[in-house]
């Protein structure tokens, strides 16, 4: 059993709390490898952010779970090299589904773990998550849940509303698990495809997509049923065109991609929603920086001179996110 506060590490208790009381949201990036923590780290410690570095199943098959604990252990002391004397790096798994997968995160030393029930019928979603959080809280590890599911870019506007969390269920489910957040879905999907082309408009100037609203009014009525608990938004990249322009430049294909508008989640981190779940962009970011050294330096073929650039514009990319869309620069409880 490893104790994640001797890693240094910090579950997501407090940073939520002041997250929600302060009108702001915490970054949640994905991380598969050593370029994407570093640039994680770099940003997150520069500008002072409390920061959860989530895997996901996936990238504990890809990168092997002992290796991303030790890394996530050696982020820590890497963001005090970088004169952040006290970070506040949670680690976390994202979505976690089953209690084998969470109680095994929990005894390597995550600090948080998400189980998601939100495809199971929702007495069988409660027990799950009730068993998970009665063995995490034993450590004092946060739990995230799940209610609603979130959609899927096949999903036509009425089968994806139908699928949004019922605020009427949000009471009961958060007291009978015993949660410490819950993720909710009003509109956001995982992936680089959001939105079809039919579920947006266009811009008659740029000719770009326009994708719907969120469901503000979703959010709202679940902030009255919970006030002040923790809501996390899954599924809130926002495709930067300008990355998938690159990309599409330098021989890729990624027709019509479409994310949540930065204007959204900016308005989403003022509310209650203090989590927010971002690994789309960082593909992106790191996939149009490769192609375009490429492109650029045929002759190339020292991995270091392309990750490199991809691991910049991620640093970039994790930067304007903390500041210019959730606002969780300058957050740490210690700044010194
Ligand atoms: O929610 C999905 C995350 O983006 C993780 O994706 O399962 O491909 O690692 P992954
Ligand atoms: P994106 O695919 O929008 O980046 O969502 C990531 C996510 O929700 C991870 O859990
Ligand atoms: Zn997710």
């Amino acid at each position: 059993m490893v104790d994640y506060k001797k890693l240094g590490l910090v579950n997501t208790k407090e940073m939520f709390a002041r997250a929600i009381n302060g009108g702001y949201a915490i970054p949640a990036f994905n991380f598969n490898n050593m370029e994407q923590l570093q640039a994680i780290i770099k940003a997150s410690s520069d500008l002072k952010s409390p920061v959860i570095l989530q895997v996901s199943k996936g990238a504990r098959n890809y990168a092997n779970q002992t290796l991303l604990q030790y890394m996530a252990q050696g982020a820590v002391e890497y963001a005090k090299e970088l004169g952040c004397k006290h970070p506040e790096i949670a680690l976390h798994l994202d979505h976690g589904d089953s209690f084998e997968t969470c109680k095994s995160c929990i005894d390597y030393g995550f600090s948080s773990v998400m189980i998601d029930g939100s495809s199971l019928p929702y007495e069988e979603n409660i027990a799950l998550t009730k068993k998970v959080v009665e063995y995490a809280h034993q450590f004092d590890v946060t739990v995230e849940g799940e209610l609603g599911v979130l959609a899927g870019v096949e999903d036509d506007v009425v089968a994806a509303e139908s699928h949004y969390t019922k605020p009427e269920e949000v009471i009961d489910f958060v007291s009978r698990t015993g949660v410490d957040s819950l993720a909710i879905s009003i509109g956001t999907s995982h992936g680089a495809y959001k939105f079809t082309p039919e579920q947006c408009t266009r811009d008659p100037k740029t000719g770009k997509l326009v994708p719907p609203p969120l469901a503000f009014d979703v959010l709202d009525a679940i902030m009255v049923k919970l006030p002040g608990f923790p809501i996390v938004l899954h599924g809130s990249s926002s495709v930067p065109q300008e990355y998938v322009d690159i990309i599409n430049e330098y021989g890729g294909k990624l027709p019509d991609a479409v994310g949540i508008p930065e204007e959204q989640l900016r308005k989403a981190s003022k509310s209650a929603v203090c989590k927010i779940n971002i690994d789309s962009d960082s593909r992106l970011a790191f996939t149009a920086a490769v192609r375009k050294t490429l492109a650029e330096k045929p002759g190339e073929f020292d991995p270091r001179k392309f990750c490199g650039p991809a691991r910049d514009e991620m640093e970039k990319m994790y930067k304007h996110k903390i500041q210019e869309v959730l606002g969780s620069d300058n957050k740490l409880a210690q700044m010194d």
